[in-house]
């Protein structure tokens, strides 16, 4: 039976120069290496540079992934960029992206919803490429967190990092008789009332500022687990296969100790868990295609691999994604 989904064609990530260390934050709050390497598993995360902007790190994850794909910026017919962090209140920064990739045709928004914005906007873009909005998406998760943190907070500051990752997804018939390629399901849901848990204190239409990162950390991770389970859940119902039938797990990257009590919830041993929060920190929308990329390029994710990505994020958003690579 002949089927049309949108296959991942390629991807790519961009992470700015500059390391910033634990050590280097010992000297800025009153907190250790051995602590937050303890609580969250992270040692290091990147840092844009003066004059690097979110569009910047997206308009490299975006070239990086066309190439992996063999495809010009022109094959492309529609950019969604998730960011919290856009360059401006507006235009979106998927629309300075396009510019930069020198698009000038389909279109570009930019979708916020904080950390689980990588799987909104994949899930929305299949919508999309089903609604015969074009043929090829280029989803693109992209973040300056760095921007927003108040440098004075250890509750907060310690987590957090700046990158870009992008996927290439292409409408494409599939004829297979079983084991079809292409994104199969996903999950997504909100919950206002938890918005106090973690946000912004500013905005356009409340205080004219950009404001600094809030988070009641406590309170996130006593729900974190519970809330990704039941997307994890449906994702899986919705596509007809089970936790064994998992590949890879591909999580949000906040706090190790999060992503190994999901997966132990579900049985995935650490050798299908790809964790990249020791390097990256936590770079919110970026966080998952910037893993995907890594364990893409270094021979884990293969084509026919089984692909379960989750996300749990500011409002609170979250939601799962399933892809037959
Ligand atoms: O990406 C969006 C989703 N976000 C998340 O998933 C984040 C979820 N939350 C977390 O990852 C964790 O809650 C944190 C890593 C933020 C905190 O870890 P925790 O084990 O929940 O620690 P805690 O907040 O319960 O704090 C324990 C202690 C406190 O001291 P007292 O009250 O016990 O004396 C904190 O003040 O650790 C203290 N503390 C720190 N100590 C050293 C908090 N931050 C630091 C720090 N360095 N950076």
């Amino acid at each position: 039976m002949t089927s049309r989904r949108s296959v991942v064609r390629g991807t790519g990530s961009y992470l700015p120069a500059r390391i910033m260390t634990n050590a280097e934050l010992e000297d800025l709050v009153t907190t250790s290496d051995a602590w937050i390497r303890q609580r969250t598993g992270i040692g290091a995360r990147h840092i844009a540079a003066d004059g690097e902007f979110t569009s910047d790190l997206a308009t490299h994850a975006a070239r990086a992934a066309l190439d992996n794909a063999g495809m010009d910026a022109g094959d492309i017919d529609m950019i969604v960029l998730a960011t919290a962090t856009p360059d401006q209140t507006f235009p979106a920064t998927a629309v300075t992206v396009q510019e930069k990739l020198g698009i000038t045709h389909g279109f570009a928004f930019d979708m916020q919803a904080v950390c689980s914005g990588f799987v909104f906007a994949m899930s929305n873009a299949d919508a999309l490429l089903h609604a015969s909005h074009g043929k090829r998406a280029l989803v693109i998760g992209a973040e300056t967190f760095s921007r927003i943190i108040d440098w004075n907070d250890r509750g907060t500051c310690v987590l957090f990092g700046d990158g870009a990752g992008a996927i290439v997804l292409e409408l494409a018939d599939d004829n297979a008789d079983s084991d079809p390629r292409g994104l199969l399901a996903s999950d997504l849901r909100a919950d206002g009332r938890y918005r106090d848990k973690l946000y912004v204190d500013g905005g356009p239409s409340t205080t004219q500022t950009a404001g600094h990162l809030r988070m009641d950390g406590r309170e996130v991770f006593r729900q974190a687990v519970n809330l990704m389970s039941g997307v994890i859940d449906r994702t899986l119902e919705k596509a007809g296969y089970t936790a064994q039938d998992i590949d890879w797990f591909v999580p949000h990257q906040a706090n190790r100790r999060i992503i190994e009590a999901t997966a132990r919830k579900f049985g995935w041993p650490d050798e299908k868990v790809v964790m990249t929060v020791e390097n990256h920190g936590n770079t919110s929308a970026a966080s998952i295609p910037l893993a995907v990329d890594v364990a893409v390029k270094d021979g884990r994710i293969k084509p026919g691999d089984l692909v379960l990505m989750e996300a749990l994020g500011g409002g609170f958003t979250w939601g799962a994604v399933l892809v037959r690579w």
